[in-house]
């Protein structure tokens, strides 16, 4: 539709026909008959018939014919047959489900990120959706929290670099084009520093660390052309995000420049009343929209509440308006005013979703977010050798391979590690048993469906532990594929205890008895404390939750097809004790000296500061050597670039990918500089004994920080540069800024 019409539609529309626009809904209202709508939801909501006549958006519902049938009902009755924007959150997939995007930080591998959501967006374009609620970016460092799983780790750098991926995977260079769905960002701002890891705390996080490391990757997905923005739950300088006009209006729009919509997370403009912020629902509608937040998702309070802010002269009409144009102006970007069903097609859904193409696509991610943080050697397993390979563990026959926030994944599609494992291991040869349930039996964890929890006997539970122990005796290998449950991570899921489910344990430490052998493949949300694991097994997988093609991807690491090749994109710590743990922190006036036992040090008394396993950490079945850093000069200008080489060699006997990472250090500044920060990365593939020279360009820009004068900008003096294949690795070389 061209501006002027856009422009006439907004004049032509009555004060509640706007505010209804910033309304959304959930699927549901719109599935079922009126009358029982009226006296149970609506009522309860204190929504009325007509602001679900004319709500702008609802969320929760898919499918092409649904969302179909649902639209053109809503077009017939609202009052100038506007469409209805479709919002999902379709975070790591949509039947086809990718990797989790934690374990995507571990790929460090942006294109492929933007595969896999190019992928998912066709998914879920097809299956008649506008917008996902993705990708999320918060920047995370404590694994306590259970969103650590939906964030792509702990460095400002990658995830930035992952977060316009995926923005540009989901929307291309035009979001109304098929297949292609319009990206939300979220959750701004902050949300990932969660205090104590507990879900929907305030986020302390001084204004300087703010800017310097949280606010970037949203920068970046917001510069690459996001559609949309979500506020967070939490609060920032102590004003929750939703009402902060300080964040939003400031921030977001003025020095980030976002021209988009914004959206309330669930009900968030609500729960500033009880955040003690807002006084009643009146005054929360009027603090939203003051924030120019666009749409208040799920609750009542603009539409119960901002006509009357309007007539009474509280709030400006000019407000409403400005939030009606940005949400007209997206559904204009969508091309629904031209086509309001979009993408929605039945026969494309039985085309595209969980095509072989994107099972393919799944399989190649999976493996390629696999961390191997151990081996001996005892990896890869050979089928072929004749030896006798155990599968145990509850995960070996498990289709639920996807994170809580892939429920739209079609489970039943999954490949498990069992089914994976007989196509290239003979029957005689290996064993397959869970050994253990995945929780307690009984424990109880709270999901979007209802949860079933395992009822087992204790009877059972020790009969399935004995016949794991008989197996593994019999066996040369064990492959015990343990972890969290999918339900241990994910929204209001956060952890006081960073372990794997003691039944799990109690299951290793049995069949560590009777052999030594023990191939721990691990699945998880979130960094957890592997002590224990380390400390029995001769190799550890980290799978993380790796989706529909988890089984096959892991079978392909295990045998060798793939060679590992992740990376960490966020520390694991010792213990829970130690979080939070990442790798760019701040400089102490009293660092430790490795093995000097020193008092009054900054220390533990009982672990090393050290992480367990660092950020950017990850093995390969052959080993890489990286020569030492050569800078073609040692001073750099304003308007020169110096190039730090390295020659990398594949030294080992099979052919491996590497992530060789560029990490710099500002020595001195007018404000303390963290140890070192990630400042590029390039994944390189060589065949045994092949070599390459990797060059990184080193410039002014990359230098800039937020000074103590609270600018933008570099500051001369010494620099100390890193090429390494971890964030502990490699010894730095120095340079000068002039
Ligand atoms: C979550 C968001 C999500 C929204 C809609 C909220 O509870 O915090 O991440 O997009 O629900 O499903």
């Amino acid at each position: 539709m061209e501006r002027n019409e856009l422009k006439k539609l907004l004049a032509d529309m009555s004060l509640q026909e706007k505010v209804d626009q910033l309304v959304q809904l959930a699927g549901f209202f719109y599935l079922n008959d009126v009358e029982s709508i009226l006296l149970g939801p609506a009522k309860e909501m204190g929504v009325t018939e007509e602001n679900i006549q004319q709500a702008g958006s609802i969320l929760g519902s898919y499918g092409a014919e649904t969302l179909k049938k649902i639209q053109k009902e809503y077009m017939e009755k609202q009052p100038h047959h506007i469409p209805m924007m479709f919002m999902l959150d379709v975070i790591h997939g949509m039947k086809t489900v990718f990797p989790a995007p934690l374990a995507q930080g571990a790929a460090f591998d942006p294109e492929l990120s933007g595969r896999c959501a190019s992928a998912a967006a066709l998914e879920a374009a097809v299956s008649g959706l506008h917008v996902t609620f993705a990708p999320m970016v918060d920047l995370v460092r404590d694994a306590r929290w259970g969103r650590v799983m939906e964030s792509n780790g702990e460095d400002p750098y990658l995830t930035g670099q992952l977060a316009a991926a995926q923005v540009r995977g989901f929307q291309g260079e035009d979001m109304s084009a098929f297949g292609k769905v319009c990206a939300c960002v979220k959750h701004f701002a902050g949300y990932g520093a969660a205090e104590a890891g507990r879900d929907y705390t305030g986020a302390q996080v001084s204004d300087r660390s703010f800017q310097e490391y949280y606010l970037k990757a949203y920068k970046e997905g917001i510069d690459a052309g996001a559609g949309m923005v979500m506020t967070s739950f939490n609060t920032v300088r102590d004003i929750p995000a939703s009402t902060n006009v300080w964040l939003m209006r400031d921030v977001l729009r003025g020095e980030m420049g976002f021209d988009g919509v914004l959206i309330s997370d669930y009900g968030a403009i609500m729960e500033t009343i009880a955040h003690g912020y807002s006084e009643d629902e009146s005054a929360a509608a009027a603090n939203g929209i003051k924030a120019g937040v666009d749409i208040d998702m799920m609750t009542n309070i603009y539409a119960g509440h901002l006509a009357k802010l309007v007539e009474d002269g509280k709030i400006p009409v000019e407000l409403v308006d400005e939030s009606v144009w940005r949400v007209l102006e997206l559904k204009n970007k969508l091309g629904l005013f031209e086509n309001p069903y979009k993408d929605a097609d039945e026969e494309a859904e039985k085309k595209y979703i969980l095509c072989d193409e994107h099972r393919a696509l799944a399989r190649e991610a999976a493996a390629k977010c696999c961390v191997l943080l151990e081996n001996d050697g005892i990896l890869p397993l050979d089928p072929k050798s004749g030896k006798k390979v155990a599968f145990i563990g509850p995960y070996v026959n498990r289709k639920q391979m996807n994170s809580s926030w892939a429920f739209t994944g079609d489970v039943e599609a999954s490949v498990t590690i069992e089914a994976a494992a007989k196509e290239v291991f003979a029957d005689d040869k290996t064993t397959y048993l869970a050994g253990s349930p995945v929780l307690n039996p009984g424990q109880m964890l709270v999901g979007f469906f209802d949860f079933k929890p395992e009822e087992i006997t204790e009877e059972q539970q020790k009969e399935m532990l004995a016949q794991a122990v008989e197996a593994a005796k019999a066996a040369d290998t064990v492959v015990l594929a343990i972890g969290e449950h999918y339900l241990q991570s994910g929204e209001a899921t956060s952890r006081a205890m960073l372990d794997v489910p003691e039944p799990q344990m109690a299951l290793l430490r049995e069949v560590a008895k009777v052999n030594e052998n023990i191939v721990v493949v691990l699945f998880n949300g979130r960094p957890l404390d592997l002590r224990e694991i380390k400390a029995t097994a001769k190799a550890v997988l980290e799978v993380w939750l790796p989706g529909t093609e988890g089984g096959h991807a892991i079978v392909d690491v295990l045998t060798g097809a793939v060679n590992p090749s992740g990376k960490l994109s966020m520390s694991f710590p010792h213990c829970v004790g130690q979080v939070p743990v990442y790798y760019n922190a701040f400089t102490t006036g009293r660092p430790t000296i490795p093995n000097v036992p020193e008092r009054f040090k900054s220390k533990y008394l009982d672990i090393p500061n050290d992480p367990l396993y660092p950020f950017g950490y990850g093995l390969s079945y052959t080993d890489f050597a990286i020569s030492p850093v050569t800078l073609d000069n040692a001073v750099l200008t304003a308007d020169s670039e110096i190039r730090a080489k390295v020659t990398v060699s594949n030294t080992g006997s099979v052919s491996g990918t590497e992530v060789v990472q560029l990490y710099i250090q500002d020595a001195f500044g007018s404000v303390v500089r963290p140890k070192k920060e990630l400042k590029g990365f390039k994944k390189i593939t060589l065949a045994a004994g092949e070599s390459q020279e990797v060059e990184f360009v080193i410039d002014e820009p990359m230098l800039r920080f937020l000074r103590a004068d609270d600018t933008v900008g570099s500051e001369p003096g010494l620099f100390r540069v890193w090429v390494a294949n971890s964030s502990a690795a490699g010894e730095a070389v120095e340079f000068e800024l002039k």
